[in-house]
């Protein structure tokens, strides 16, 4: 049976440099690697908090765990803004009197939040930090007032840190850690192992292939334990620095644009996403699902490993915010990322059909 989904295998690198990230960061500005997303906000964080020492930050009520950790670490007080069920932020002007910083994200690599409210941030001097964790790729995917971006490359690709910030002018003032090499090491042996699965799916045993995701998996929570300003490791960087990311962006839309033409109408799902504009580079194609466990089990029975982004965080309070609560609820995403190809899409909408 095909399989479609589960942790990227590392691959081989092109000649040469993308200049890809460091073309994004202006020559008055400084670029750095972390070892994962949250070492990135959080690097971001301490660093804004060395002029504003007693932060208030507008952070979104839907996303993950992982993004909402680094603002507690640090200290900052939080208020969240709401979702529409289209995934689109619901600002309130309100708060443009109390808070210091805003915190945005580009869904899925979908930028739809509301850029005047985003030039009123910039007009009182509120510092946006953007989230491109799902937009990096995206020809929108950076509001152009932003003071940081930061991201991480772990869903785009097999690399062990994947984190990178960028602060636009200016260099980041907080000393940079090495990574934590017990996680470090935990990512490199089991990524190996899902890089021999992947080029020579013969030799590697199913029991290999599961103690490795395991491995991962702790790799996860020690990391949610852990993490701290952590730097990357150089063979991190190089990944990310050689990685053919003009290929990864052809594939990927070429895939959502597959799945958007041929994925069988259904009242079990209807997709998040339904147009796929010039800019946008999709991280995965997006559903929301009547009865969620009972597709992802489906699906993963077909070899498609699906995943919801996010469970509800423990900072997360829906009460009130029915929208977001039903994206939480509803959420799936299935792969449509680089390592496939049409004839993968047209077996994913055949596993479709027939649910
Ligand atoms: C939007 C977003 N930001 C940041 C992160 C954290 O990235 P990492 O897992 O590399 O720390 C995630 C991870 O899921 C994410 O989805």
């Amino acid at each position: 049976m095909r399989e479609i989904g589960g942790y990227f295998p590392y691959i081989e690198e092109p000649d040469n440099k993308n200049h890809y990230l460091d073309g994004l960061c202006p020559p008055e500005g400084d670029l750095r690697f972390l070892m994962s997303g949250r070492c990135a906000n959080y690097l971001a964080l301490e660093d804004f908090k060395k002029q504003q020492p007693h932060p208030v930050a507008y952070v979104p009520l839907y996303t993950c765990e992982t993004v909402i950790d680094p603002f507690v670490k640090a200290g900052y007080e939080l208020i969240f803004y709401d979702f529409t069920k289209d995934m689109i932020p619901v600002f309130d002007e309100s708060v443009l009197d109390k808070i210091h910083l805003i915190s945005i994200c580009g869904y899925y690599g979908f930028s739809g939040y509301d850029r005047e409210f985003l030039k009123k941030c910039e007009e009182r001097g509120i510092c946006i930090i953007e989230d491109t964790t799902h937009s990096i790729f995206s020809a929108d995917g950076i509001y152009e007032g932003c003071t940081y971006v930061v991201g991480s490359m772990r869903k785009w690709l097999g690399v062990s840190c994947g984190g990178f910030a960028i602060k636009k002018t200016g260099s980041f003032t907080p000393l940079i850690l090495p990574p934590h090499e017990v996680h470090l090491n935990m990512r490199r042996q089991g990524l190996a192992v899902k890089t021999d699965a992947f080029r020579h799916p013969d030799t590697v045993a199913a029991s290999v292939s599961e103690d490795a995701s395991r491995l991962l998996w702790d790799a996860e929570l020690l990391l949610r334990k852990v993490y701290d300003i952590h730097g990357s490791d150089s063979e991190s960087v190089d990944i990310i620095e050689y990685y053919d990311f003009d290929a990864l962006k052809r594939q990927r839309r070429e895939n959502y644009r597959y799945m958007l033409e041929h994925c069988p109408k259904s009242d079990a799902y209807t997709i998040v996403f339904p147009y796929l504009d010039d800019a946008t580079v999709p991280s995965h194609f997006t559903l929301y699902a009547a009865d969620r466990g009972k597709f992802k089990e489906y699906l993963s029975q077909n070899g498609i490993h699906a995943t919801s982004y996010w469970p509800v965080g423990p900072y997360i309070n829906l009460e009130g915010h029915t929208d977001c609560a039903y994206i939480y609820d509803h959420v799936i995403s299935i792969p449509c990322d680089q390592r496939y190809t049409a004839e993968d899409m047209a077996y994913i909408c055949r596993v479709l059909k027939d649910f």
